[in-house]
């Protein structure tokens, strides 16, 4: 029998996802101090005979390992073997996953078994990863603690490592049995993880209603509370309520065939240069992704301003916004960064399908409504590329 929960700690909100692919439905559960509860909520998932790899990084673990690792021997979990990787992107790869794989065959784990990844997106990313290929697919559960990893990387599906240089080569789609989020943990995280997270929170905001027609307000919502200062006492209803976003997309387009999900690349396409080239060049620190598409959507703004297609006034709401979640530094243009590099950059994206044209999501009309663009002249880009923040 499950344990019952301790009344001091929320309750999560469970999202139900629906898939055409297995495991068909699952929830993405998203709380305020809920950590302890977790074992509980695996129960209805993992059978409590299953052996659990508690899969996590060497900045996360100190703070959460064994809140997780006792929440699961409390629900009647009694193989929790736990597994820490250097944190940070360079531990996406084959090689990391072949120790898991080891690790795992040595333990004796089967399909029936489960990986539970507790940290940001590279954990995430290589849990799902490794548990994918292990045995064909064996249980997974993510329970993201960055911001990025609790409103994007932990929901659909997708799983990867790098190679040969390039980010996310390898990789599979593999939806986890539960995603458990508590908001609680993101207290530990280094504020400016926290501000790239909330470039992706943003991007939702400006994605909302073609996420999910008719639905309207998470901008404004986000600016007003950025406003007056009270978005972090907020952050549990924030990630539910991008969750909630994300999922209709996932539900919508599950395999990435139907245009649909491409909205979530919004800032995307000019990000990824920004990102590649502060990679690349000495005259300036690399960027965190979010940071880069924290600049990528100020130029799609800028963009759409220049083609008629949003209005001029929500640029110094943007830009508010910006500097209420500690993105201001993400504003002041041109970061040293050549316009011609950059649009090289863009032109070779791997989201970019078409390599003739670079395809484009840009605000269309108000905050939350975007469309696709494939035709915009690269002379219109390169403008707006020399354009300040
Ligand atoms: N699968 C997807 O759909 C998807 C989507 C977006 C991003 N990603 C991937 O996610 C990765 C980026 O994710 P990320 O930003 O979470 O990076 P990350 O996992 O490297 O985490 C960022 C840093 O924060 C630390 N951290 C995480 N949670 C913490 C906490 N609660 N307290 C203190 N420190 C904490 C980590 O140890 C790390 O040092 C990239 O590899 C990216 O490719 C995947
Ligand atoms: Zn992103």
């Amino acid at each position: 029998m499950p344990v019952q929960p301790d009344p001091l700690h929320t309750l999560p909100e469970a999202l139900p996802v629906k898939l055409s692919s297995l495991p068909r439905q699952y929830s993405v559960q998203t709380g305020n101090n809920c950590l302890p509860q977790l074992g509980n909520a695996c129960r209805a998932v993992i059978p409590p005979d299953a052996k659990i790899l508690l899969l996590t990084d060497t900045i996360v673990a100190p703070h959460y390992e064994k809140i997780v690792r006792d929440s699961l021997l409390k629900a009647g979990y009694t193989a929790v073997v736990t597994c820490t990787i250097p944190a940070g992107e360079h531990s996406k790869t084959i090689e990391q996953a072949r120790q898991i794989y080891t690790l795992l065959v040595n333990a004796g784990f089967t399909r029936k078994d489960a990986i539970l990844g507790l940290g940001g997106g590279v954990v995430g990313d290589l849990a799902g990863y490794s548990a994918s290929t292990y045995h064909r697919g064996m249980g997974l559960v993510h329970v993201p603690t960055s911001l990025v990893a609790q409103v994007d990387s932990a929901l659909g599906g997708k799983t990867a490592v790098n190679f040969a240089a390039v980010k996310n080569m390898v990789g599979t789609f593999y939806q986890p049995l539960l995603v458990y989020s508590d908001a609680a943990v993101l207290e530990t995280l280094p504020p400016d993880e926290w501000s790239a997270g909330m470039a992706e929170v943003i991007k939702y905001g400006l994605i909302e209603s073609s996420c999910v027609p008719g639905q309207t307000g998470f901008f404004e919502w986000l600016c007003q509370h950025a406003m007056a200062g009270t978005l972090k006492e907020n952050t549990a209803a924030l990630i539910t309520r991008c969750c909630a976003l994300k999922i209709a997309v996932i539900e919508a387009d599950e395999f990435e065939t139907k245009g649909i999900r491409f909205f979530l690349n919004l800032g995307h396409t000019f990000g990824h240069a920004y990102e590649a080239l502060s990679h690349e060049q000495q005259n300036h620190p690399p960027l965190l992704h979010g940071e880069a598409v924290a600049i990528g959507m100020i130029k799609a703004v800028q963009l759409s301003v220049q083609l008629g297609l949003f209005p001029p006034s929500v640029l110094p709401k943007l830009t508010a916004l910006y500097q209420g979640v500690g993105l201001a530094h993400c504003l002041c243009d041109p970061f040293a960064f050549e316009a011609g590099a950059l649009l090289k950059k863009m032109k070779h994206d791997k989201k970019n399908r078409d390599d003739l044209f670079i395809q484009l999501v840009l605000p269309n009309g108000r905050p939350g409504q975007v469309c696709l663009k494939k035709d915009v002249p690269e002379s219109v880009i390169l403008d707006v590329l020399r354009l300040p923040g």
